[in-house]
């Protein structure tokens, strides 16, 4: 019998030992996940040779992660943000057929209950900031237009702050709505031009991304969640690409195609149409969505 097998733990079979010890686990991928997790974790810990001082200040700092969370905060999904983790899980969760648009990730500030709104709304109730106009066509992957597909929209205000963050301040449901495509797959909704922000950064991530040097900022975005019958749905944004973050976006969100065209428009007559300031903002874009996966 091997030492390993005995249980007799040393430096060289440490993660051997560990993982040997769940040889009776029940669940088949829990016991794989944690043998993966006890090889990497083990093999990190050899290759850094923590002080007991500095193992103590990593437990501390998940601890204090951990008690950073409420119903409205979750520190945890925001390391594995910061950390590129959400964006690989998504990454391998979402391969897409070419020509499919792309995903990324969700964030914390999706609510399920937006209101549904007529093509055309305007989704700014407080005023603030510079108008902005959007459309554009939601098509499958073979080019043809599909009808009735439910757009599930929200971005920031014009300080940077989500209507949940702010309640009582900004009005419920502040620059969120829910569209459907028309019979030609198109959809159009008024809006503002959206501002980079800060993700909540006065917590334990805030401070760690300050101690690597890091900002905290997300480029201006605009969230989707796009579904359809028989299509896979798509979690995604577009991006305005002069933003000066676009190339740090602090969850690695950005994806190339997902950049779209902001455009100022000077043009009182399609201004008034708006009942729009003038000049005002213009972006289209178009997404395509990837067939429903079978089984
Ligand atoms: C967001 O875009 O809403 C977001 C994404 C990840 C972390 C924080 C905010
Ligand atoms: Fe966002």
């Amino acid at each position: 019998m091997d030492d390993h097998e005995q249980g007799y733990f040393t430096e060289e079979n440490s993660a051997e030992v560990v993982i040997g010890r769940n040889k009776n686990a029940g669940d088949a991928r829990l016991k794989e996940v944690m043998a993966v997790i006890t090889r990497k974790l083990h093999e990190a810990v050899k290759e850094i040779e923590p002080t007991q001082k500095e193992w103590f200040e990593a437990i501390m700092f998940l601890t204090r992660t951990g008690q950073m969370c409420t119903d409205w905060r979750q520190e945890f999904i925001l390391l594995s943000d910061t950390l590129g983790v959400s964006m690989l899980v998504d990454a391998i969760n979402h391969r897409k057929p070419a020509g499919a648009s792309e995903s990324t990730v969700l964030g914390p500030f999706y609510v399920h209950d937006a209101p549904e709104l007529p093509l055309g709304s305007n989704i700014c109730l407080d005023h603030k900031g510079e108008d902005m106009v959007i459309s554009g066509i939601v098509r499958d992957t073979a080019g043809r237009p599909i009808p009735n597909v439910k757009l599930d929209v929200w971005q920031t205000n014009d300080d940077g702050f989500y209507d949940v963050q702010q309640k009582g301040l900004q009005p419920d449901f502040n620059l969120r709505g829910v569209f459907r495509t028309d019979e030609a797959g198109r959809y159009w909704f008024r809006a503002v031009k959206p501002r980079f922000y800060p993700i909540p950064d006065d917590g334990p991530v805030g401070q760690l991304l300050g101690k690597l040097g890091r900002h905290p900022f997300r480029p201006a975005h605009l969230h989707f969640i796009i579904s359809g019958d028989g299509f896979e749905t798509l979690t995604t944004h577009i991006f305005d690409p002069d933003d000066r973050y676009i190339d740090s976006d602090a969850v690695f969100g950005v994806k190339k195609s997902l950049l779209a065209k902001f455009e100022k428009i000077d043009d009182p007559e399609r201004a008034r149409q708006f009942a729009f300031a003038n000049p005002f903002w213009e972006t289209k874009f178009d997404f395509v969505l990837a067939p429903e996966k079978k089984g």
